[in-house]
């Protein structure tokens, strides 16, 4: 793999600052940052109101322990632009993310707001091994979804060559990047195994195309997705964070020379972690949910926004700013099973660790009385052979068994019956009956 780590001298000199210069800068961007929601957003009024607490108890950082939290419902009930400190016509942009029930979250960014978000997500492609003058395949999808546009703009702030596909039409993907010849591409990790597939359909061998950089996120993905794809393609294979409500992409990111979990980008979103029962914040390194508090945003300031995400804050090596672990799932994601909990990436590791099998699968629940059972759909590759198909499926159902303890039945499909993402995978389909 071809070398990419940036030199220090390209580096914004806040990412390798000492943590008192990091912390300083971040107390006195928090005390901004909690006057303006308090003073902006009448619901953070009420909510300091009633907890008897005012951006001036601020003292030091962890005195922001005393705020309260806000959650994704809160967005919900302020829907859609109830909780935006600045006038409609300040707002330069909106965007929402989805989401499967309920009505969508609705953020809205300050034209102050996208050029630094433009900042954050150049910072994290050129961690990626990203330069100045490459051509970048943005394959995220466009529109209301952050990672589309996020990634463009970022792209542009690095001065690279943007190539705006979007997400679907795999086989143009090919097209496009045998003839554009990008040196990064930008897409979700379930999303690349698509494109790889569709080179294998093509008899165009990955490893030969130009690609050196990949910088994959919005959704998990394991450390041994991560080999399969440097290994099929021959490049780096990078991991970017973030979520609409904080930004979209660029709230995170891993750098190329380690790759050992994601540095925040902390100059402009403060990290806690908590334990998701009682909401105590737990020392860096114990695992729990992480929660952010922006300590610059104009258009929509979160004060101790609760990710859902799971994870654990560790010391910075590449850079000076703190690391969170890979994210391995969110709660929401958490599957309780007879119960056991189970994410699906320790189903993800085990699939990937069985070489006959394909990269794709996905989880569906049902309910037979009172009880819950687990099919996992996955698919052998083109070369394995019908009585191969059914050991393998023995081996994967054995391998839940003894190290995650539930029994689930494995259905190994024919190549191309398990559903292909289009963007973010589907991983779970729940039938169980809603009570
Ligand atoms: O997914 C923003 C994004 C776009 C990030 C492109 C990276 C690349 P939302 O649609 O609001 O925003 O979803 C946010 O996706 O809370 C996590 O649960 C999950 N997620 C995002 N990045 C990662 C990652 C975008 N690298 C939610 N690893 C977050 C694991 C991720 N989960």
């Amino acid at each position: 793999m071809l070398n990419v780590t940036p030199s220090r001298e390209s580096l914004d000199p806040i990412e390798i600052a000492s943590l008192d210069e990091i912390q300083s800068l971040q107390l006195e961007r928090m005390k901004w940052s909690l006057q303006h929601a308090y003073s902006k957003v009448p619901m953070y009024k009420q909510r300091f109101d009633e907890l008897g607490v005012h951006p001036d108890d601020l003292h030091n950082l962890s005195d922001l322990a005393k705020f309260p939290f806000t959650n994704k419902d809160d967005l919900r009930d302020n829907y859609p632009f109830g909780m935006f400190a600045v006038p409609q016509q300040q707002i330069a942009r909106i965007h929402a993310s989805s989401g499967t029930t309920g009505k969508a979250t609705v953020v809205g960014y300050t034209q102050n707001d996208i050029d630094m978000w433009a900042d954050m997500v150049a910072r994290s492609m050129r961690a990626s091994g990203t330069k100045s003058g490459d051509l970048v395949h943005v394959a995220y999808g466009y529109g209301l979804f952050t990672g589309g546009l996020g990634a463009h703009y970022g792209a542009e702030k690095l001065g690279c060559t943007v190539i705006p596909v979007s997400g679907g039409m795999t086989e143009r993907q090919v097209t496009l990047i045998q003839d554009f010849k990008p040196t990064t591409i930008m897409v979700t990790p379930s999303y690349m195994l698509n494109i790889l597939e569709a080179f294998q359909s093509a008899g165009i061998d990955p490893r030969e195309c130009s690609l050196n950089v990949g910088i994959f996120g919005a959704e998990p993905w394991t450390a041994s997705l991560r080999e399969q794809v440097e290994s099929a393609f021959d490049m780096h294979a990078v991991d970017i964070y973030g979520l609409s409500e904080i930004l979209g992409p660029g709230v995170a990111n891993e750098c190329v020379e380690t790759k050992d979990g994601l540095h925040i980008w902390e100059d402009h979103f403060y990290p806690e972690i908590i334990n998701p029962e009682t909401g105590e914040v737990l020392p860096d390194g114990e695992m729990g949910e992480l929660v952010f508090t922006t300590i610059t945003k104009e258009g929509l300031p979160m004060v101790r926004y609760r990710t859902r995400d799971l994870t654990r804050l560790l010391p910075g090596t590449a850079r000076s700013m703190r690391r969170m672990e890979k994210v391995t799932g969110r709660s929401d994601d958490m599957i309780i099973l007879r119960g056991v909990n189970i994410f699906p990436t320790q189903i993800e590791e085990h699939v990937l660790a069985i070489p006959a099998l394909a990269p794709y699968y996905q989880i569906e629940l049902t309910r037979a009385g009172a009880m819950d059972s687990m099919k996992v759909l996955v698919e052998t590759t083109e070369t394995c052979s019908g009585d191969e198909r059914d050991n393998v499926a023995q081996q994967l159902a054995d391998k839940i068994k003894n190290t995650i303890g539930v029994t689930a039945q494995v259905v190994n499909g024919e190549p191309g019956s398990v559903e292909r993402s289009q963007g973010k995978a589907r991983r779970v389909v729940d039938l169980r009956p809603k009570d």
